[in-house]
C-alpha cells in the first residue's frame, strides 16, 4: 500500500455519479492506495453487482432518506438541503469513527455536487479533490455562471467563452438556457465553486485530447487533472489493470436476455436506445421514437425502464417481435462492446457519451436536460461522432427525423463514414490516454504521488 494512505470516494447517490466514482477508485487501488467508497444508506441496499467489488470497500452516511432515497423526499429542494445537513454530520461522525479504528482517512475525494464535503474535510484537517463528474466544457459554463461571468438569464443568441466552440444558447445546458426550470438543481451545480478554490485537487472525468483547449484554460485556475474516461480495462481494451471493479448497479441489467439476442445479430446491425437513468421521456415522444425505430431497417435494443413501460405505444412490443428487444435495463458497456451494435441513441448522459466514444460507437444525439445538449453539440459538432436529432416547434424530435439520422450513421454514405472514421480515431485517444503512460494516466500517477507525499 503507498504509505498506507487511505481515502474516500464520495459519489453523489445517482448511477452517473456513482459510476464515474467507483472506476475511478479502481486504479487508484490498484497504484497502491486503500480506497473506501462511501456510498447512502439507501443506495448501499440497492446496489447490485454482477461481479464482486474486488479493490474498493463499502461504508455508508446518512441522507436523510435511509428508506427511500431522492424518491423519499418530497422534492428535490428537500432531499438536497437535508442531504447538506445530515450528510455532513454523518461524514464527520464516519472519518472520526474510521480514526479510531485504526484506519485513519487521509484524504476525500467528493463530487462537486456535495461541495459540503470538502468544508466537512477542511475542519478535520484532511485534503480533499473535487472529482468533477461532467465534461471540462459543461464545468467551465457552471463556472462563469457562479461567478457572474456569464450571467442569467442569458442573453443574446450565442455565447463565446475561453476553449469553447460558439455555442447557441439553446447548446447551453438546460440549467442555465430554461433557468429558473429546477431552482435546487440549479444552485447545486453553481455550487459546486463556490468553495472549490479550498480543494487541493480538481480532478475531470475527461482527457487531455478531448478537451485540450478548456482544459488548458482551467489549468490557469486550478491545480486541474484530467483523468478519465473512467471506463474499466476490460472494455476500453486497454492493459488489465490489477484487482480492477467492473462497476455497480443500481438496477437489475437483463444481462443473458441482452447478450443472447445480440449474439444472433450481424454485425455492425444494432441500434442501441437508452436515455439514462433519470429522464423521463413524454408520450408523444417515446411514440416518436417507436415508430421512428420500427422505420428503420436496423433491429434495435431499447432501454424502456419501468416506470416509462406505461408510455409505450399500445401493442408496441408485440410488434416488434424479431426486429427489436425492449428491457428495462441493460449491462450499457457490454452492450456497447458488442459488435452487432452499430449506433447508440443516447439522451447524451456525460457517461454514456465518454462509453460510446470509449468504445468507438457513433451516436444519434437526442439530449432531453441538464448537460446533455452542450454534450450533444460536441458529439456532432466538435468531436463529429454523431448527428443530433433536432426537435421540431413542439420541441418533439419527429420519426422521420430520427429514421434518417439512424439511417445516415448506421447505413455510411459520406457522412456516415466521415463519423465513424471519427469513432476509431476517438476511440483510439481514448485507449492512449487511460493506458499506461498515457495523460489520463500520468495525471493519476501525479495525483498518486502527491496524495501520499
Ligand atoms: C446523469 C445526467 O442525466 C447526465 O446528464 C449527467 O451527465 C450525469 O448524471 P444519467 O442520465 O443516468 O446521468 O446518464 P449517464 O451519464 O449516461 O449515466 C448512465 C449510466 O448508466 C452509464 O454509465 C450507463 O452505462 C449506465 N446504464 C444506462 C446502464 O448500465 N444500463 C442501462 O440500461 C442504461
Amino acid at each position: 500500500m503507498a504509505n498506507g494512505t487511505h481515502v474516500l470516494v464520495l459519489p453523489f447517490p445517482g448511477q452517473g455519479h456513482i459510476n464515474p466514482m467507483l472506476q475511478f477508485a479502481s486504479p487508484l487501488a490498484s497504484k497502491g492506495l486503500k480506497t473506501t467508497l462511501v456510498t447512502t444508506v439507501f443506495i448501499f441496499k440497492s446496489i447490485y453487482s454482477d461481479h464482486p467489488i474486488a479493490s474498493t470497500s463499502f461504508r455508508t452516511i446518512s441522507d436523510g432518506f435511509d428508506e427511500g432515497g431522492f424518491a423519499q423526499a418530497k422534492s428535490p429542494d428537500i432531499y438536497l438541503s437535508t442531504f447538506k445537513s445530515v450528510g455532513s454530520q454523518s461524514l464527520a461522525s464516519l472519518i472520526k469513527e474510521l480514526g479510531d479504528s485504526g484506519i485513519p482517512v487521509h484524504a476525500v475525494i467528493y463530487d462537486g455536487f456535495m461541495a459540503w464535503a470538502l468544508d466537512i474535510a477542511k475542519q478535520l484537517g484532511i485534503r480533499a479533490a473535487v472529482f468533477l463528474t461532467q465534461s471540462c466544457a459543461v464545468n467551465s459554463i457552471h463556472y462563469h455562471v457562479s461567478r457572474g461571468l456569464l450571467k442569467v438569464p442569458v442573453e443574446g443568441s450565442r455565447i463565446w467563452l475561453p476553449g469553447l466552440p460558439e455555442l447557441k444558447i439553446w447548446e447551453l445546458p438546460s440549467l442555465i438556457y430554461h433557468h429558473g426550470s429546477y431552482p435546487a438543481w440549479f444552485d447545486t451545480i453553481v455550487n459546486q465553486f463556490s468553495n472549490i478554490d479550498e480543494a487541493d485537487w480538481v480532478l475531470v472525468n475527461s482527457f487531455y485530447e478531448l478537451e485540450k483547449e478548456v482544459v488548458d484554460w482551467m489549468s490557469k485556475i486550478w491545480k486541474l487533472g484530467t483523468i478519465g474516461p473512467t471506463i474499466p480495462s476490460m472494455y476500453l481494451d486497454r492493459r488489465l489493470k490489477h484487482n480492477e471493479d467492473y462497476g455497480l448497479q443500481l438496477l437489475h441489467p437483463n444481462t443473458s436476455a441482452c447478450m443472447r439476442w445480440l449474439n444472433t445479430k450481424p454485425n455492425g446491425s444494432v441500434v442501441y436506445v437508452s436515455f439514462g437513468s433519470l429522464a423521463e421521456v413524454g408520450v408523444e415522444q417515446m411514440a416518436e421514437i417507436a415508430w421512428g425505430l420500427i422505420g428503420t431497417n436496423a433491429y434495435f435494443l431499447w432501454v424502456v425502464r419501468e416506470p416509462e413501460e406505461p408510455k409505450l405505444p399500445d401493442n408496441f412490443k408485440h410488434m416488434t417481435r424479431e426486429k427489436g428487444l425492449i428491457v428495462r435495463w441493460c449491462p450499457q458497456l457490454e452492450v456497447l462492446k458488442h459488435g452487432s451494435v452499430g449506433c447508440f441513441v443516447s439522451h447524451c448522459g456525460y457517461n454514456s457519451v465518454l462509453e460510446a466514444l470509449g468504445l468507438g460507437v457513433p451516436m444519434v444525439a437526442m439530449p432531453q436536460w441538464a448537460d446533455q445538449a452542450t454534450n450533444a453539440k460536441h458529439v456532432e459538432d466538435v468531436w463529429g461522432v454523431g448527428v443530433r436529432a433536432l426537435v421540431d416547434e413542439k420541441g418533439i424530435v419527429r420519426r422521420e427525423t430520427i429514421k434518417q439520422c439512424i439511417n445516415e450513421v448506421i447505413m455510411g454514405g459520406k457522412r456516415g463514414n466521415e463519423i465513424k472514421k471519427n469513432s476509431i480515431k476517438w476511440k483510439n485517444l481514448a485507449i492512449k490516454a487511460a493506458d499506461h503512460g498515457g495523460s489520463s494516466d500520468k495525471n493519476i500517477d501525479e495525483f498518486v504521488a502527491k496524495i501520499t507525499s
